[in-house]
């Protein structure tokens, strides 16, 4: 990281501690992490090593036991409920292993939800807004469809569409492609890449160097503490055999 980077997501210190069980988990253990801004960081680690607690836990979708979170500059541990909330809906996006879409509305009323939640007076734009997604990603062809109705890879690219449907600074992906097959993985890591091209951050986690080879920097969790970090630099699709060799020799070396 240079000077000249801005630094969009930043930890300090971060610990998260369960305690609702006994002994307690001591998950997070102290990560200082930052994320420049246009950045498409990936984390890496085995399982259990805490990655989704860090993602979850930089978001303030969980409030973490000790450290701070700063989104360009505000510290998000010390918001209320409602304001952390708030923030979370209108500067970052949410892409998850399953949709969690709702059964009784379609591909494209699913994809407006947040928009309509986020500015309930703005509805013509934000259906101007979420039928351009569509089309950029390739779906809009089934946004009348119901959520069963679409093959895994276009319900994950209707999640990232409704992710970027408020235009968020950052989009969190927690395992992204964890339940597709490899050609509906490529399809959405296209679309992921597409996303971080148009200069939108990107932090996702995942447990394939593939997906992982498509990220500027990966870091490396090992019981809760950053223990490595590689930066790959740009993505293209001609050094992507390449950099998945990498990628994948740096991953064997910490028992990955
Ligand atoms: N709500 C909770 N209460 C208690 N322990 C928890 C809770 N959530 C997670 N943990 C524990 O925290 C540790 C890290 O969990 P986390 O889900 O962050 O791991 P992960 O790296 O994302 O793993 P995976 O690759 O399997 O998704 C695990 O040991 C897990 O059992
Ligand atoms: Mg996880």
């Amino acid at each position: 990281m240079t000077q000249a980077d801005h630094v969009t997501l930043e930890s300090r210190d971060l610990t998260k501690t369960y305690y609702s069980t006994d002994p307690p988990t001591q998950v997070l253990n102290g990560i200082d992490l930052s994320v420049r801004e246009g950045e498409f960081l990936v984390v890496m680690g085995a399982s259990g090593s805490g990655k989704s607690t860090l993602l979850y836990s930089v978001s303030g979708m969980d409030r973490p036991t000790g450290g701070s979170v700063l989104l360009e500059g505000r510290d998000l541990t010390s918001l209320s409920d409602k304001e952390a909330s708030r923030v979370r809906l209108t500067t970052m996006g949410f892409v998850f292993q399953q949709a969690f879409f709702l059964n009784n509305l379609n591909i494209r009323d699913n994809i407006l939800l947040p928009a309509l939640k986020a500015a309930p007076k703005e509805k013509d734009a934000a259906i101007a807004r979420v039928d351009a997604l569509l089309e950029r990603f390739g779906i809009a062809h089934v946004k009348q469809h119901g959520i069963t109705q679409v093959s895994g890879g276009q319900l994950q690219r209707a999640s990232i569409c409704r992710a970027l449907a408020c235009e968020p600074s950052v989009l969190f992906a927690d395992e992204p492609t964890g339940a597709l097959n490899s050609s509906m993985s490529a399809e959405v890591m296209d679309a992921l890449t597409d996303v971080h091209r148009a200069g939108t951050t990107v932090v996702m986690v995942t447990h394939d160097p593939a997906c992982a080879a498509r990220g500027d920097r990966v870091i490396y969790l090992r019981d809760g503490l950053l223990v490595d970090t590689r930066e790959l630099g740009t993505w293209s699709e001609d050094e992507a055999g390449r950099r998945e060799d990498d990628l994948f020799a740096w991953l064997r070396k910490k028992g990955f």
